[in-house]
């Protein structure tokens, strides 16, 4: 394969972030883009780089020449566009969470493999450049054995409630990142999870029977422990640190601000407030995770977020959801057939 044809379905947030990434990829095209209101976003569209513009996703399908398809449109509808692009053998990006359903996740894993194509989840933050390195030092035993894991991840402000109540839930939507990366730096599955969670930032958020502030418990099979804490709303921007603790040492990754000056005067010293939100904090990383997605597809090598990780984040998230509901700690399946 010479290029990757590509097919984004879906032009909202995270459709647009993806599109504009691609569109300075030597190695893409961007044939067409499916949206349901693609009549709002003509304007858009001009200077979006991609080619053609449709209101139905079956277009993308049938297109001979799009080999690979973005899903970038509400989690609802993801589990059926992932069987659909292994019916028509498209590799596949698919943003997080795979579904918000166990089995339909497994249907959806079992029809990729059949298919033998690519697919990658979007869990951006494994291509941070920082939480990467914290990745290799702790496989590299700079912290010896891992005992804690701490991980701080609050947004600056909630999303829209229409948002909110198709997002699957804080833990699903929010916390399924945390969960991810949990995994991903102890290098160990999670087999139980303790949550608790709130609704303080706004009321309405519970009236919607969510929560927009957890503390989240995990206990790892390799018998560390795992602390998330969440918040909807940090007045203070978007505060992502993370601690690895363990018999040899911590690392830390604090927050990244737009510059690393402490400015010192007569009543106080200041430095600046972290960058505000997931679309600055991590530029870096969704320019990465669509790179590296792009050359495994050509250099047919493995993607280097598979299934199997859509799979834990998305049981790890249900567990969480209904320990809160019970209140009581829950196990975590870590086989997937
Ligand atoms: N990786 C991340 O950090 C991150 C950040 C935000 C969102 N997401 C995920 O991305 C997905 C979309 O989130 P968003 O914030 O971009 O939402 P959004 O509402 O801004 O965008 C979704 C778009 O999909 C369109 N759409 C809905 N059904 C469609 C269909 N059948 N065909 C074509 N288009 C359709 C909608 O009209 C909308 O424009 C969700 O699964 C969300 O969890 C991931």
């Amino acid at each position: 394969m010479e290029k990757v044809v590509a097919g984004v379905i879906g032009a909202g947030r995270i459709g647009k972030l993806h599109i504009n990434n691609l569109k300075t990829n030597q190695n893409v095209r961007l044939k067409m883009v499916s949206e349901l209101f693609a009549d709002d976003l003509q304007e858009w569209f001009k200077d979006s780089g991609v080619e053609e513009i449709t209101k139905d996703y079956q277009d993308i399908f049938e297109d001979e020449d799009i080999n690979t398809v973005f899903i970038c449109s509400p989690t609802s509808t993801h589990a059926d566009l992932i069987k659909l692009a292994a019916s028509y053998k498209k590799h596949v990006f698919c943003e997080k969470p795979i579904s918000f359903n166990d089995e339909e996740t497994l249907e959806a894993y079992e029809q990729i493999k059949e298919a033998g194509v690519k697919f990658q989840v979007g869990f951006n933050r494994r291509f941070d450049k920082n939480f990467q390195e914290m990745q290799s030092r702790v496989e590299n035993r700079k912290v010896g054995d891992v005992h804690v894991l701490k991980i701080t991840s609050r947004d600056p402000k909630p999303p829209h409630l229409d948002y909110i109540e198709t997002s699957g839930g804080l833990f699903m939507d929010m916390s399924i990142h945390d969960f991810d990366m949990a995994r991903y730096l102890v290098g160990s599955e999670v087999v139980e999870v303790y949550a608790k969670g709130a609704a303080i930032v706004n009321p309405e958020i519970g009236e919607m029977e969510d929560i927009d502030t957890a503390v989240i418990t995990l206990t790892f099979d390799n018998g560390a422990l795992g602390v998330i804490d969440n918040s909807r709303e940090a007045v203070y921007g978007y505060d992502q640190r993370i601690e690895v603790f363990g018999n040899g040492g911590a690392i830390v990754a604090d927050n990244e601000t737009a510059t690393n000056l402490k400015y010192y005067h007569s009543n106080t010293v200041e430095i600046d407030q972290p960058l505000h939100f997931f679309l600055e904090r991590y530029n870096e990383s969704f320019i990465r995770e669509t790179q590296e997605f792009v050359d495994s597809i050509l250099n047919d090598t493995e993607t280097k977020v598979v299934f199997k990780d859509g799979i834990m984040a998305q049981r790890i998230a249900m567990a969480a959801k209904q320990s809160n509901d019970s209140g009581k700690p829950v196990k975590v399946n870590h086989e997937i057939g």
